[in-house]
């Protein structure tokens, strides 16, 4: 080994530095946490005052930076009621990214219970569950149902699937797999886990009813090879699929047959009567209605069917209920109703009939009320009012974003 006075005071030279660095690192860390001590306050003192103006000027901006990075990160969630142990469940909603998923979400996660949200985002929105996201009970897993998953949980309600008809049409085969595939998926999931398994299911199984009332003993009246097909019988056989495993597998099933549902978070292009009438209105466009307007539709408040939905999967009721409104309206009358609630200058045009559109749609409650003891307590003129005011504000966003927030023609 060579010696020279060169690498001596190179050495010299790099220590110093590490002396400073350490030093300035020492004193913006004692700033930073606020944990000075006497000592270390007097050690700054120490420094002359030349040097603490200095550090002072290095040290304001990170401080700044520092407060508003933790405003920007010290999330405020939804006050969440704590459930013990025993009582918290680990609950599995697919599909929960969507309009009525996310709002089952935000009921359940405010229960208490631990939930995982599945989604593939095709009409789901990461925005209608951002208030959990980093929540502790809460876990978001982007995933298509059509592929096996292997998670652990106690119940499953599995609503993912496309729900307005331009959305299931717009790739039937893919609709059919979610139905079919999806749903056996999950109730392989539920087998394997011995989870309770609700099934999503529609008064779409009904198609175009020809009794009035739909009560759940109706069979009834599907083209199988019409538009909606891939829909309405995707949903059917997901009900025979359920019952098979049920029958064979002893797999615990409940079967919700959900009738319209409205409310806000529904898809700006959703394309259904409520959606299309209350985004045209705002926008002071035309308000389409398909045919003579004379058939008939009822519709639910999306809290009510979450209350339906949740108090089906605590009962010990395995056949299919009915959850709807059978307060029925025609499709003229709620095009006038949202006209003037929203007032503007829309007109009401006729337009051509959609295919398969069902005449009749109104569902007979008595089993939910007799057995769940459920029905639907808020008042349509509420609900819209509700749902007016969300589509108000997403319109609102839409122009800050630049982004037409236009009705499916
Ligand atoms: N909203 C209603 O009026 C109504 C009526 C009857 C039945 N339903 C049923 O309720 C459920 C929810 O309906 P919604 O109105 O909230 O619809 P939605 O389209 O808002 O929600 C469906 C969710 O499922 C997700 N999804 C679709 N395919 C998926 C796949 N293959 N894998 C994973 N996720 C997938 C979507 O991204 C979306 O988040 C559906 O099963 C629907 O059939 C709804």
């Amino acid at each position: 080994m060579t010696f020279s006075w060169s690498s001596v005071a190179m050495c010299m030279k790099r220590f110093r530095l590490a002396l400073i660095i350490g030093v300035v690192f020492a004193v913006l860390f004692g700033l930073l946490c606020g944990t000075r001590g006497e000592e270390d306050s007097r050690w700054v003192k120490d420094l002359g005052e030349g040097v603490q103006v200095q550090l002072q000027k290095l040290i304001q901006p990170l401080q700044e930076r520092l407060t508003e990075l933790e405003k920007q990160t010290m999330k405020k969630y939804p006050e969440v009621r704590y459930l013990p142990e025993s009582e918290r469940k680990r609950i599995l909603i697919t599909g929960g990214a969507g309009f009525v998923g996310s709002h089952l979400t935000d009921r359940l996660m405010m229960e208490g219970h631990e939930v995982t949200v599945v989604d593939n985002f095709f009409t789901g929105r990461k925005r209608n569950i951002e208030q959990w996201v980093g929540h502790p009970n809460f876990e978001l897993i982007n995933h298509d149902v059509v592929e096996p998953l292997l998670i652990e949980v106690d119940q499953i309600y599995h609503l993912a699937c496309p729900a307005s008809p331009p959305h299931y049409m717009y790739n039937p085969i893919k609709t059919i797999k979610t139905s079919s595939l999806g749903t056996l998926n999950m109730l392989g999931l539920a087998k394997r886990t011995r989870a309770r398994i609700l099934q999503a299911s529609t008064s779409e199984v009904y198609g175009d009813p020809q009794e009035h009332p739909q009560t759940e003993e109706y069979w009834g009246h599907v083209n199988p090879i019409g538009p909606r097909a891939c829909y309405d019988e995707g949903k059917r056989v997901a009900e025979t699929m359920c019952y098979a495993y049920a029958k064979q597998d002893k797999v615990d099933v409940r079967v919700a047959r959900i009738f319209n549902t409205f409310g806000p978070r529904m898809h700006m292009n959703d394309g259904r009567v409520v959606s299309n009438f209350i985004l045209q209105a705002l926008q002071d466009q035309p308000i389409t209605v398909y045919g003579h307007g004379k058939q008939s539709r009822s519709f639910q408040y999306v809290s009510d069917l979450v209350d339906g939905l949740i108090k089906l999967m605590n009962s010990n009721e395995s056949s299919p209920v009915n959850l709807g409104n059978p307060d029925e309206h025609t499709i003229m009358e709620f095009a006038q109703i949202i006209r003037s609630k929203i007032g503007g200058n829309s007109v009401i045009q006729n337009v051509a009939a959609a295919e398969d559109d069902p005449q009749r749609r109104k569902p007979d409650i008595s089993k939910a009320k007799k057995i769940l003891g459920w029905e639907p307590v808020v008042p349509l003129d509420r609900g819209l009012q509700l749902t007016i005011d969300y589509f108000r504000n997403e319109l609102e966003h839409a122009a800050k974003m630049k982004v037409p927030g236009k009705p499916v023609e």
